[in-house]
């Protein structure tokens, strides 16, 4: 039997959605990192040299503040690797000088430790080597809130342009700045949330899921970082079965994939065996690449995975790439994640997807799942 106070709860709820006030506020404890889409230029994911392609360098950057002082340092989201990674003063970040607003000075701060391990990391096919030391420090947010002794690593030698934040899988909770994150009570589940909007904007949102943001229900993966995907159904109606597991990377700038599919793929658009392809027939067709990922397909536009060359405009090349750069691991990077909302739990050990919706209204729940 309902008591009165149930039923009169109930009708205060119902009148608050009938005239759309919330009651209270959903859910505040998150946090807002805002992405922009940078142009870097790269070593990690470039190809050994005799393959005939090139990285344009698009990435999603954000700023963090480092240390007492707050230095905010730019760095890429790496949703591929695991801890942050920044270059410090005097570093090389792809054979070149660093970025200035890329580089940290531990000098300026008054809380750095230095625990002077090396600290080297491998990324792509693992010929991109960044090397550096373990430090620890306080990472701040906007509102003031921090991370305290914060583990990371300070560069000498840095494999890309400017500092990579990595906030993937990992056992190691202390240096991961999702789980740090959780640790320092600023969120309650150790996941986050990637949108990627027009116009270069984009979101990083910790601690929560932000429902306006994408189409229908999202998917949801029991996978810590690869799942088994189902098929790519080419334009024509050509359905290639992924023989592999494939993972979601916003590091990646393509999409790295078994030779058989790359091969079968540019057969079918007429691109030659180096990814050479005559723009009319891939950009702005009207037509898709589906992603059959089991519980849901992702139609993404062809336009998404080519770009003109600048010597010859009528020709493009191709962010479809085999996958003997990412050492045979197949990853699926921004042209695909750009056109869905990207849900990681690293906690639960579980990722959402959902087709992307544009908007800036948003609705920020805590993760229900
Ligand atoms: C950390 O300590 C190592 C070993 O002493 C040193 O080589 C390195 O320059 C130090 N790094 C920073 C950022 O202080
Ligand atoms: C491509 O995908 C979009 C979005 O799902 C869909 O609206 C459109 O009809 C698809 N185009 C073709 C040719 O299937
Ligand atoms: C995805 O598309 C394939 C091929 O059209 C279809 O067989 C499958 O049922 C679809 N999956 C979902 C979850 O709609």
């Amino acid at each position: 039997m309902l008591s009165l106070l149930q039923i009169s709860v109930l009708v205060i709820l119902l009148a608050a959605i009938a005239n759309g006030t919330p009651i209270e506020k959903r859910h505040d404890k998150f946090i807002v990192h805002e992405l922009e889409r940078t142009e870097v230029n790269l070593q990690k994911r470039t190809p050994s040299e005799q393959q005939n392609f090139f990285d344009t360098g698009n990435r999603w950057s954000t700023k963090l503040k480092l240390g007492s002082s707050q230095e905010a340092v730019r760095v890429i989201l790496d949703t591929g690797s695991y801890r942050l990674n920044v270059p410090g003063l005097g570093a090389t970040c792809a054979k070149q000088t660093c970025a200035a607003d890329a580089v940290f000075h531990p000098d300026r701060s008054s809380t750095f430790k230095n625990l002077t391990e090396g600290s080297d990391s491998g990324y792509g096919d693992g010929s991109a080597i960044t090397k550096g030391y373990k430090v620890n420090d306080d990472l701040y947010f906007d509102d003031g809130r921090k991370i305290p002794d914060f583990e990371f690593d300070v560069s000498t030698v840095s494999a890309t342009e400017i500092g990579l934040f990595g906030v993937g899988d990992t056992d190691d909770e202390k240096s991961n700045y999702v789980f740090a994150s959780k640790h320092a009570g600023l969120i309650n589940r150790a996941g986050y949330s990637v949108y990627l909007g027009p116009n270069d904007q984009g979101t990083l949102l910790l601690g929560g899921v932000d429902k306006a943001k994408y189409e229908g229900e999202l998917a949801i993966f029991q996978s810590e970082q690869n799942i088994n995907a189902k098929s790519i159904t080419t334009p024509s109606g050509k359905v290639l079965p992924f023989t592999k597991v494939v993972g979601f990377d916003t590091g990646n700038n393509g999409l790295s994939l078994d030779k058989s599919i790359v091969d079968e793929v540019y057969i079918e658009l007429g691109g030659s065996p180096w990814g050479q392809f005559l723009c009319d027939r891939v950009l702005n067709t009207g037509r898709n690449l589906t992603f059959d990922l089991g519980p849901i397909n992702i139609s993404v536009p062809l336009s998404n995975f080519f770009y003109r060359t600048k010597v010859q405009p009528a020709v493009c090349n191709t962010f479809i790439f085999d996958d003997s750069n990412t050492g045979g691991l197949q990853g699926i990077g921004l042209p695909f994640l750009r056109d869905v909302y990207f849900v990681k739990d690293l906690e639960k050990k579980t990722i959402g997807i959902a087709p992307v919706k544009h908007t800036d209204d948003t609705d920020i729940v805590d993760f229900w799942f």
